[in-house]
């Protein structure tokens, strides 16, 4: 007999059934209880609410496990590339040989971006920060393309879109970095592979290439890699939520780029390099800002560190941890940044309220050292992530239109006034 659930409310008994999923993780199918009992549950934060069933990416945040289609981190990391891995996360299954060159070669083919949108650019002041240009600008790549508005014309246009904004996105994230310095742009180079276009946007200037180094190219398709898809995160469930109400791709990927700038999301990886910067100007010593955390009416809290699912350790933190030191080594900087990240990781493994609360390093806690050792500017560190985030952010949405999920539109628990009759003005 499968199993169920049992409630008892009032005396009364609801039976509702429980659902496994292919890796044993079980939950309870409540989406009857409102219509049988008139309830709803309360979870702020969804920190016990499964949104949906997914075959993207599995994650064990207790063993420490990620994986993408049932391909190990580890493995995809050492293995694969980040379009393959694209690839796979959106079309379900690793490519063949003509099935990347194809994919390869769709998405080289529309990395230019509209003349038009280059006068965007100049619009915006040089002091904007990169994350609110490109999601700005990526909302607008839906009024170029208006046969995009309709998520439901058929698999050729979806694909469209999706080539355009994998391959687009580097495009428009190194001409915001342009614009802030108040350069010109540089247009892409389609005989380079992803990465490797993307550094030479973002460094090249009109009197001299850029170099490409291939261990920066590399390390910077390994990040890549790293940040492709975390199952039902904040801007994962913002792109679905908006992309439930059958607004286009495009719209759904820039509300995704949003979510990500927060600082408690996407956007820790700024502030970590930000939080190392301040601990080294004051004097190097870790243990005061440990204190700081620790402080609950210090609102100070410990960048990198803590994660809402793992609660062991996070696997893509320690890959990039050996990343970062190859890639510091590969170019001979010696950062004095690394050095209190390293200090300060070790003092808090050692901490019981660190311990006790079960806060490992994240994936941000060493991924902003590389990309300063490559060259990105700190601003751009969370336009970096959401390069990455994109190929998961469109499985994620492809998965709910093709498996037709209702619009997403949570109960809530109303705590305000009571009916009340209006006070005219003259009588307040
Ligand atoms: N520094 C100090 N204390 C922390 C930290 C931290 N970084 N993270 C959590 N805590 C403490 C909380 O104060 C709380 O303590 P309490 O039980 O005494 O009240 C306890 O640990 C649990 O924390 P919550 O905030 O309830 O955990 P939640 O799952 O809601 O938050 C989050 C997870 C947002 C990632 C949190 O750990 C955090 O703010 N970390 C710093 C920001 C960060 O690195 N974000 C990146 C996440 S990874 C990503 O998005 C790519």
């Amino acid at each position: 007999m499968s199993e169920t659930a049992k409630f008892i409310l009032n005396g009364e008994t609801y039976e509702f059934p429980v659902t496994e999923g292919s890796e044993n993780e079980k939950g309870i199918d409540i989406s009857k209880l409102r219509g049988q009992s008139g309830y709803v549950t309360l979870d702020p934060g969804y920190k016990n609410t499964g949104a949906t069933e997914s075959g993207i990416t599995f994650l064990d945040g207790e063993k420490g496990i990620l994986s993408y289609r049932g391909y190990s981190i580890e493995e995809l990391a050492e293995k694969s590339t980040f379009l393959e891995v694209a690839y796979l996360l959106i079309e379900g299954e690793l490519p063949n040989k003509e099935q990347l060159e194809s994919f390869n070669e769709n998405i080289r083919k529309h990395t230019l971006v509209a003349e038009d949108m280059r006068k965007f650019y100049q619009a915006f002041p040089h002091h904007a920060h990169p994350m609110g240009v490109l999601g700005s600008l990526v909302n607008s790549l839906s009024s170029f393309y208006p046969e995009s508005q309709d998520p439901n014309r058929g698999e050729d246009a979806v694909d469209l879109t999706i080539y355009r904004l994998i391959a687009k996105i580097p495009t428009l994230a190194a001409w915001s970095h342009k614009n802030a310095q108040r350069h010109p742009v540089v247009y892409p180079k389609n005989e380079l592979n992803y990465s490797e276009n993307f550094l030479q946007m973002m460094f090249s200037v009109p009197s001299e290439d850029y170099k490409i180094d291939p261990v920066v190219a590399k390390a910077l398709d390994l990040l890549f890699i790293l940040h492709a898809d975390h199952e039902q995160n904040c801007s994962a469930s913002t792109v679905r939520i908006v992309g439930s109400s059958q607004a286009n791709l495009y719209t759904s990927i820039s509300a995704g780029i949003s979510a990500l700038w927060g600082p408690l999301h996407g956007g820790a990886n700024q502030a970590v390099i930000e939080m190392l910067e301040d601990i080294k100007n004051d004097g190097g010593d870790v243990t005061k800002y440990l204190d700081k955390a620790k402080d609950k009416n210090d609102p100070f809290r410990l960048m990198g560190f803590g994660h809402r699912v793992y609660k062991n350790f996070d696997p893509r933190a320690r890959i990039i941890k050996k990343a970062c030191d190859d890639v510091l080594d590969a170019l001979g900087i010696d950062d004095p940044v690394l050095d209190i990240a390293k200090k300060l990781e070790a003092a808090a493994l050692e901490d019981p309220y660190f311990v006790d609360r079960k806060l490992y390093p994240n994936v941000d806690f060493y991924s902003g050292i590389i990309y300063r050792a490559i060259g990105i500017p700190t601003e751009m560190f969370t336009v970096m992530f959401a390069i990455g985030r994109l190929p998961g952010w469109i499985a994620q949405w492809k998965e709910m239109i093709e498996t037709k999920q209702p619009i997403g539109r949570p109960r809530q628990i109303y705590t305000g006034a009571n009916a009340r009759n209006y006070v005219e003005l003259n009588k307040r």
